[in-house]
């Protein structure tokens, strides 16, 4: 077993790990942030998708031990004071889940993506998107929803000036 120290949305969590443990199960069944889902374990489908350092990551794809001295976010840390995140209340506003299930991925996913590209083009969504599934198919909204957030995050940042 090894001793990791990893800051999960916000909080310090100290823990022994098997070194081959994947993060997405170290996020999941010890640290209890069941609001990152396992799709296929394989890396294809995106769900189980976090940011670490601030970048978004497969997590069933880094292992636990990779986390160690790092700072990992998951879909439960990015609403603040109790507000959804802009990237939330816009998945909200626009339908754009069904199922749900890849839904925290795919949050994550389109905010790094803003976050690198804050105006970006429908393409540019698609494309930013396409390692995050949605067996559901809703992909019209999804990307309606990426572009009324990166609007709704210009305009907080232009105010915030
Ligand atoms: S569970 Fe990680 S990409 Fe599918
Ligand atoms: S909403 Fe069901 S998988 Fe995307």
């Amino acid at each position: 077993m090894t001793r990791i120290t990893v800051n999960v949305d916000g909080v310090s969590c100290t823990d022994e790990v098997e070194p081959r443990m994947l993060l997405v199960h170290y996020l999941r069944e010890v640290v209890g942030k069941v609001g990152t889902v396992v799709g296929c374990d394989t890396s294809n489908c995106g769900a189980c998708t976090v940011h670490l350092d601030g970048r978004s990551v497969k997590s069933c794809n880094v292992l636990a031990v990779q986390a160690d001295g790092h700072d990992v976010t998951t879909i439960e840390g990015l609403s603040s004071n109790g507000e959804l995140h802009p990237m939330q209340a816009a998945f909200h506003e626009n339908h754009a889940l069904q199922c749900g299930y890849c839904t925290p991925g795919m949050i994550m996913q389109a905010v790094d993506l803003v976050t690198e590209n804050p105006n970006p083009s429908e393409e540019e969504i698609r494309v930013g998107l396409e390692g995050n599934l949605c067996r559901c198919t809703g992909y019209h909204n999804i990307v309606k929803a990426v572009a009324a957030a990166a609007g709704s995050m210009s305009s907080e940042r232009t105010e915030a000036r």
